[in-house]
């Protein structure tokens, strides 16, 4: 199979276990985005599947050739893998061609020189083939480095965090034109983002791994946000409503209505239920009232209040066409798609997983920052 095929990686620095038995198949023409908290090991996969670390255990796979188990392993320089880190890291001495054809040595000078024009041509960066890289912007830099990445057509791709170091404005764009780029080479990527949102715009597939250095949950985007089967994987994107029960006949009571589910009966569980989830109406569901609104730009994270006075607050997701009014009375109702029930870990315990929690908030705070 052409692309990266990984069995059963594992990898530890003296007792520090980061990854665990992890697999994974990307083949070309795929980019999977590995998301995950600070210290998981992202990086340390992208190291070992470029050969800049040894396999402790488990096999690498590159374009049907074994590239690395814990008894054999091929240099960097002959896995023909691109990489891109976060800071580029152009070479500051040699200009912006000279830069990518830096890994075009052993080619025909005409032909070198070709290649790296077009590939400046696809980056959109061909009036700047003599500039320096300190002449340039982050962003201009992006693209110099992932034209330099990509110019000897390296069977894989590997990318770790390339746009955090972009404003907000830039990073879509340069995301954009990455994504144009990537796909018309059909090269096999693995990249690695903190940011879940940038994992769903980009990625084909998304594997998720967790601070056990286990992969939680891989899956395509949707399935990801619609379907997520770890509190961890549903917290990834934000805050969440929670409510805590039973499972009673295949069900689970909250306030806004039973939810269905596959856990036994006699299970204590915790339904979260996105904001999107809770739909604000003028009739027809629990009674409510709006106690706070937030415009976000696109949309509001309003607060709403139901069972009275010293009732539960829920975050509500609304939509420009829903005319917000605080201390307004209305009705929440529940929309299933977004309601996910997960088992209360730990004996006896009737909190959510604190460390859990406590994870995904992590997360998301890095990831704002
Ligand atoms: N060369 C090394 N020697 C010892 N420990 C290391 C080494 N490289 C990484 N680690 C440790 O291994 C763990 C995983 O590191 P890694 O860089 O792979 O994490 P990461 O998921 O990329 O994190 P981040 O999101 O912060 O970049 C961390 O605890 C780190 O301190
Ligand atoms: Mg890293």
């Amino acid at each position: 199979m052409k692309g990266l095929h990984i069995f059963g990686l594992s990898h530890a620095y003296g007792d520090n276990r980061v990854l665990d038995s992890i697999g994974l198949m990307i083949p070309a023409g795929e980019l999977v985005c590995l998301l995950g908290p600070s210290g998981c090991g992202k990086s340390t996969l992208l190291r070992l599947s470029a050969g800049l670390e040894k396999v402790q255990q488990g096999t690498i796979v590159i374009d049907g050739v074994t590239v690395a188990t814990p008894e054999l392993h091929v240099n960097p320089e002959d896995r023909h893998v691109g990489l891109m880190f976060q800071d580029y890291a152009l070479f500051p001495h040699l200009s912006i061609a000279e830069n990518v054809s830096f890994g075009l040595l052993g080619m025909d000078a005409d032909k070198a020189r070709a290649r790296t024009m077009d590939m400046l041509d696809q980056v959109g960066m061909t009036k700047r083939a003599d500039s320096y890289p300190h002449m340039l912007s982050g962003g201009q830099q992006q693209r110099v480095a992932l034209a330099r990445a990509l110019a000897p057509e390296p069977n894989l791709l590997l990318l770790d965090e390339p746009f955090s170091g972009l404003d907000t404005s830039m990073r879509q764009t340069i995301r954009e034109e990455t994504l144009g780029v990537l796909k018309n080479s059909g090269v096999a990527t693995l990249m690695v983002t903190h940011d879940p949102e940038e994992a769903m715009f980009m990625a084909d597939r998304i594997k998720i791994i967790g601070s056990n250095g286990r992969i939680l949950q891989a899956g395509r985007p949707h399935e990801i946000y619609y379907h997520p089967n770890h509190e961890f994987v549903a917290r990834l994107f934000g805050v969440m409503n929670r409510f805590e029960g039973v499972v009673i006949n295949g069900r689970v009571e909250t306030p806004l209505g039973p939810v269905a589910t596959d856990l036994a009966d006699g299970v204590a569980v915790q339904v979260l239920v996105r904001p999107e989830g809770v739909i604000l109406e003028s009739g027809g569901g629990v009674a409510a009232e709006i106690i706070s609104n937030h415009l976000l730009g696109h949309d509001n994270i309003a607060r709403v209040r139901i069972g009275g006075v010293s009732g539960k607050e829920l975050y509500v997701r609304v939509h420009r066409t829903f005319e917000v009014e605080l201390k307004k009375s209305i009705t929440v109702s529940l929309d299933h798609e977004y309601a996910f029930v997960f088992p209360i870990e730990g004996e006896g315990q009737t909190r959510p997983s604190i460390a859990t929690q406590t994870a995904a908030a992590e997360y998301r705070a890095e990831v704002a920052e």
